[in-house]
């Protein structure tokens, strides 16, 4: 008997899981699905088997089952007893209202104003939430699906779709997964959505509305698929297709296979972010092919998402703009260290999270000092050998889980002696920066940073990055608010990226002219990248501290479950 997660009920001892069969009633007026499903396991079975979910209630099931008192992080086991030779477990539930994986939204929260509007974000630990599982990205699984949902709505999945067919008030819509997913990769949503081609595997989908925007801002995808091609390997996923969520999508983007969900932050109509979206392709290999086998080894996922990302942005754009968001990424890691100085432990790149909920250990760390780490390596052995490693390593692990461990062991083998060399115990294992890191460099970097820490003054020619690099990097408090934003209308710009660096600048200084625009910015997304600084911002201030918890009143029930938890802390502390 032994956890195979931190996170997780499974056990090594017991049943696995090979694939399921969901179906799920879609109900609005309760917020609830009403759910059949069917595990299947690798080899018939039997004794205990436990499994996860967090506020399901069960109302039957095929095998004697108790359900546990619920633990804070990990939700209530439900333990099943299987006669021997049991093949599969039939379970019928319902979800709660108030499912963490779930976000119901009202029509006035969607861009149409017209229909209302589901989605899921199962990552790290809520896919429990809305199915009993074995919720560990180490039990990987395929997976049917049918959701019946009101017939002016349609639903989509991060699977391939096998059609919709409508009968009164309601339709079905069909899906199958055939290649096996950790759990957090489930992902559906439902509203009054529209589609247009990209090219032959790639389309956009978005409310009405909003499908000009995202089909302009997204056209160089298949250009962004061809180079990620060439970097990794073919595209083992069939169709890269991409969803525009509502505002209140509580991230950037998230890399559900088939179907990587966006936040709408991203039509800011100049193409400036489309590292978002070479960051989810980037995840089809590291993360969806190659997967961590528990948070603790997150940055297996995210460093070398990054590292993937930096590489396909360096070949589309070359290298100028490639160092410019290193940079950028440099910075929020220094911010995250600031964040973690009473939980070192937290800075570690293989962490320890016995206890931890993975979304309140989540920062910027695993990214930043993860794809740092791998750029000291890839320095240190050379592109071209680096580069043939991370072909292996994305050979020998497809379609598994995969531990820090693994890749030490790889790097030994392929490399004798280049772990020792960049010490990467310290990386690893000890907090902070190591001083062997590799660093950005390059003209364009250099120009914003001879300019920090007073007002700018050769901005010509500045992108949004080189205005969110300035903007974050300079030293608080900035004693020239007024007239920085005078000169450069930093309030009215529509990049929200540049727009959310300004104003935690302007917070961080004490800059009031400001406040209005900061509650349009939490009042209008849900992202918490953005919800973070800003409401951390107000809440150091003593003076705005009251007005960041009367924000957070009126605006918490529109906020995703998990932001509501993390921004809950920051104004309650
Ligand atoms: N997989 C993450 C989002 C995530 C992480 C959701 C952990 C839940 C738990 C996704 O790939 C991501 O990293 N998104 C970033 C994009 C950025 C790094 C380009 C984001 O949301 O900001
Ligand atoms: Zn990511």
């Amino acid at each position: 008997m032994a956890r195979l997660d931190p996170h997780s009920y499974a056990d090594s001892a017991q049943a696995r899981t090979r694939s399921f069969d969901l179906s799920a009633r879609i109900d609005f007026e309760t917020r609830t699905l009403t759910a059949r499903v069917t595990l299947s396991f690798e080899q018939p079975s039997q004794g205990t088997l436990d499994l996860d979910t967090r506020g399901l209630t069960i109302l039957s099931s095929s095998v004697p089952h108790r359900l546990h008192p619920a633990e804070p992080i990990l939700g209530s086991r439900l333990e099943l007893t299987l006669a021997p030779g049991t093949k599969s477990v039939t379970l019928e539930y319902r979800t709660a209202p108030d499912a963490s994986a779930l976000q119901w939204l009202e029509p006035a929260q969607t861009h149409g104003g017209k229909q209302p509007y589901l989605f899921s974000q199962c990552q790290a630990i809520h896919a429990r939430s809305v199915v009993p599982c074995q919720d560990t990205p180490s039990i990987r699984q395929t997976y049917t699906a049918s959701l019946d949902v009101p017939k002016a709505l349609r639903a989509v999945m991060a699977a391939a779709p096998l059609g919709r067919t409508e009968q009164g008030e309601r339709a079905v819509e069909k899906f199958e997964m055939p290649q096996p997913i950790p759990p957090y990769l489930l992902a559906f949503a439902v509203g009054d959505l529209a589609s247009r081609d990209l090219s032959p595997r790639a389309r956009v989908y978005s409310e009405p509305g909003q499908l000009d925007a995202a089909a302009w801002e997204f056209s160089g995808v298949e250009a962004m698929i061809h180079a990620a091609e060439s970097l990794f390997g073919p595209y083992d996923w069939e169709r890269f297709d991409m969803l525009v969520m509502p505002p209140s999508f509580p991230y950037g983007g998230m890399e559900n296979p088939r179907l990587t969900f966006l936040t709408p932050a991203l039509l800011a109509g100049d193409k400036s972010q489309v590292n978002v979206v070479a960051h989810e392709l980037a995840h089809a290999w590291t993360g969806n092919l190659v997967t961590n086998s528990t948070a603790e080894h997150f940055w297996l996922n995210e460093g070398f998402t990054v590292f993937a990302e930096n590489r396909i942005l360096e070949m589309l754009e070359g290298a100028e703009v490639a160092a410019l968001h290193a940079a950028i990424g440099r910075q929020e890691l220094v911010d995250a260290f600031k964040q973690f100085e009473k939980q070192p432990g937290l800075t570690h790149l293989r962490t320890k999270l016995d206890g931890i909920d993975p979304d309140e250990a989540f920062s910027q760390v695993p990214y930043q000092k993860g794809y740092l780490f791998l750029k000291t390596l890839e320095q240190a052995a050379g592109r071209e050998r680096f580069d043939a490693l991370l072909k292996t390593w994305l050979k020998t692990h497809r379609f598994k889980a995969a531990t820090t461990d693994d890749f030490t062991d790889l790097v030994e083998k392929l490399e004798p002696g280049l772990l020792a060399k960049v010490d990467a115990k310290a990386w690893l294992d000890a907090p902070g920066l190591p001083q062997n890191s590799w660093a950005p460099q390059s003209s364009r970097l250099a120009a914003v940073r001879a300019q920090l820490g007073r007002m700018p003054e050769q901005t010509e020619g500045w992108t949004p990055a080189e205005w969110q690099l300035w903007l974050e990097a300079t030293g608080r408090p900035f004693q020239h608010c007024a007239e920085l934003d005078a000169r450069y209308h930093l309030t009215e710009v529509k990049n929200p990226e540049v727009l959310v660096s300004w104003l935690t600048l302007a917070a961080e200084s004490g800059y009031a002219a400001v406040l209005p625009r900061i509650d349009q910015v939490v009042s209008h997304f849900g992202r918490m990248k953005y919800l973070k600084p800003l409401y951390r911002a107000l809440a150091a201030n003593p003076q705005w501290l009251p007005r960041a918890r009367a924000l957070y009143e009126k605006l918490h029930r529109q906020y995703h479950p998990i932001a509501q938890q993390v921004i809950g802390a920051i104004v309650k502390t």
